[in-house]
């Protein structure tokens, strides 16, 4: 069944465990993540970015949220606009059967220019107070995304500021974001505390303590009702960088955010975790492998299947070290 974000992040958080968002793209991405909820008997948040919507049309994703649901009934399942850049962008969303948007007021309508407080608080309460009358959910941000070690703005894929941007800028103030929801009434609330968007997270192993955890414990300390948003949740775990360079690819070392500090999060009040990149990694270094060693393969489905089953071993082991397993 589909539910809202508000409906499952309660339950989240009355029983202390926080939910993975993947993001879709395509079927392949969309039955990964089912199989995956099936396995575990988990509830999924799938969502869908902007270039998700112009790539596989609002139509076909409307029509894949339904037919997966209608496959398993027995999930629950919350439909999210991931980064709503526009009121409009996520009105759009909703009429398309989405239960759940973001607006994303954090950067302006360009996605790349840090936004003012005025602008964030006037396009997140427009589109608070028109999702709240039908009933649909909505995530708000306030911070921006960007690496704390070199003050970058997401470099890649993903969404984040472009250009160096202050600490200030890089942490969510506890004080605003209490002021922000205030204002806003957003349902979650996406927070700066040391990820950023796409695989170059971190140029060297994170020591364990990458992430601001005493920013997420007193913004969670203030607005105990707000479910905390951690977006750039991908781990870029190295035996995916291994396979997809083993056979042709050319990822530079790169570091993610350990597993092990989205559970401390949780602990802290973390409810939703953003993974794309990890699922596109699982998928490409399985797509890699089937063509390498087969050159003379062309049938989509002989790298695609192998690709979705990657797909959902990831799915499976963020579910179950989140402790979403057995929630359905
Ligand atoms: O935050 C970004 C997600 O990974 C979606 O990326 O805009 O390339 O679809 P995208
Ligand atoms: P990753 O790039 O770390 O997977 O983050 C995805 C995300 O935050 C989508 O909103
Ligand atoms: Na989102
Ligand atoms: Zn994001």
């Amino acid at each position: 069944a589909r539910i809202t974000l508000r409906q499952l992040l309660d339950h989240a958080a009355e029983h202390d465990y926080g939910v993975p968002a993947f993001n879709i793209n395509n079927m392949e991405q969309a039955l990964a993540i089912m199989a995956a909820a099936d396995q575990t008997d988990s509830p999924v948040i799938i969502q869908a970015s902007r270039g998700a919507r112009a790539y596989a049309q609002d139509v076909m994703l409307k029509h894949m949220m339904d037919a997966v649901c209608e496959i398993y009934t027995h999930i629950p399942v919350c439909v999210h606009l991931d980064h709503g850049n526009a009121p409009a962008t996520c009105m759009t969303a909703i009429q398309s059967g989405f239960t759940s948007v973001m607006m994303d007021g954090s950067l302006e309508a360009d996605g790349k220019t840090p936004a003012d407080w005025a602008y964030n608080v006037g396009v997140t309460k427009t589109v608070t107070d028109m999702a709240h009358l039908g009933g649909i959910s909505v995530e708000g941000e306030l911070g921006v995304l960007g690496s704390l070690e070199t003050g970058m703005g997401d470099k890649e894929d993903g969404h984040g500021a472009e250009g160096k941007l202050s600490q200030d800028q890089l942490l969510t103030d506890p004080e605003e974001a209490v002021k922000f929801v205030q204002e806003t009434k957003v349902d979650a609330l996406a927070i700066a505390m040391g990820t950023s968007h796409g695989a170059y997270k971190f140029t060297r192993q994170p020591d364990g303590d990458i992430l601001a955890m005493h920013v997420i414990e007193e913004i969670h300390r203030r607005l105990p009702d707000t479910h905390l948003v951690m977006h750039g949740s991908s781990s870029v775990p190295q035996d995916l960088q291994d396979i997809i360079n083993q056979y042709g690819g050319e990822m530079p070392q790169t570091w993610g955010v350990p597993v092990e500090e989205i559970q401390r999060g949780i602990k802290n009040g973390v409810r939703k975790i953003n993974i794309d990149t990890d699922n596109r990694m699982a998928m490409t270094g399985q797509i890699r492998k089937v063509l390498s060693e087969n050159p003379g393969e062309f049938d989509p489905r002989k790298y695609l299947k192998p690709a979705r089953e990657a797909m959902q071993k990831l799915c499976v082991a963020r579910l179950e070290a989140f402790n979403t397993a057995g929630q359905a």
